[in-house]
């Protein structure tokens, strides 16, 4: 069996790829620090005896996704994981446009790409699983940091409309989305903000999330936390939720200003 990670270089990617090889993947890491795979790639080796191999890749690049597919299609890929990803921070008058174009490239069209592009396959084979790293954000709109959390919707709903398409066709193809709430990872060094509830362990969400991708649950919520904040997105009305999440968000920018 054979996943490909994106984003493995940290966080959350990372220890998705450790909690497959533990369950004996055989994996394909990608990033764009490359010296930084090839170091989880001999530490997961040692420890798993599993065969790792890495890909350097700028998934900003629309061509560069196509061109990853390229290079890994010939092998048998039974797991997807669509995890790269990262946040721009601020009010969107204020934050930089290029950095926006940025997380929108990652964040959704090499997501939706490399979706497309697999789902062929798998579907053609009628087995493999898709996890979409998408984010409790993907639940709501989110003032001061309103592209990722836009992001995050979109990677929400074209997970859940595939999800009815495939039910639909009788496909035994999985696809589903990861939305956790705060997790421990480097995502808020690279967004310039702190978080102001304590995050989950990523290695936990890791492991919650493949449990339940094998599962078979589409809409996969760590923690108690966002799935009360779920419910609550669905009953109250927008204006309430937005206001909510733009204070929790104004919160952050506070602690992260008092800790520089
Ligand atoms: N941490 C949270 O609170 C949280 C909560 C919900 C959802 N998420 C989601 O979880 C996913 C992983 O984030 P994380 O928290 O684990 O953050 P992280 O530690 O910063 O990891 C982000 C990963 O994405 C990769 N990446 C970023 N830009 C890339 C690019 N242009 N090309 C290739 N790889 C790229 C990074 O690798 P390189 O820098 O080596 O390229 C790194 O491996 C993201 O989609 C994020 O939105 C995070």
């Amino acid at each position: 069996m054979l996943a490909l990670v994106t984003g493995a270089s940290s966080g959350i990617g990372k220890e998705i790829a450790y909690s497959l090889a533990e369950r004996g993947f055989d994996l394909i890491l990608v990033a764009r620090r490359l010296e930084v795979l090839i170091a989880i790639k001999h530490d997961i080796m040692g420890r798993h005896g599993v065969n790792v191999a890495v890909v350097k890749t700028d998934l900003a690049d629309p061509e560069a996704c196509k061109e990853l597919y390229k290079k890994v299609s010939r092998f048998k890929i039974n797991v997807l994981v669509n995890n790269a990803g990262f946040g721009v921070f601020g009010n969107f008058d204020e934050t930089d446009l290029d950095s926006e174009l940025e997380l929108i490239n990652v964040n959704i069209k090499a997501v939706h790409i490399l979706t497309k592009l697999f789902l062929k396959d798998f579907k053609a084979r009628n087995s493999g699983y898709i996890l979409n790293v998408a984010s409790s954000a993907g639940f709501f709109s989110g003032p001061m940091f309103s592209s990722y959390y836009a992001s995050k919707n979109y990677v929400v709903r074209l997970t859940q409309a595939i999800h009815e398409e495939l039910k639909n066709s009788k496909s035994r193809v999985y696809i589903g989305a990861l939305c956790p709430g705060p997790v421990k990872t480097d995502f808020g060094r690279r967004a310039g903000v702190v978080f102001s509830v304590s995050g989950m362990n990523s290695k936990y969400v890791a492991e919650y999330a493949l449990k339940k991708m094998l599962e078979g649950q589409v809409i996969i919520i760590p923690g108690i936390l966002m799935k009360v904040g779920k419910i609550a997105g669905k009953i109250l009305p927008e204006a309430i939720t937005a206001k909510a999440v733009g204070n929790f968000q104004r919160r952050r920018h506070e602690k992260a200003m008092r800790i520089e």
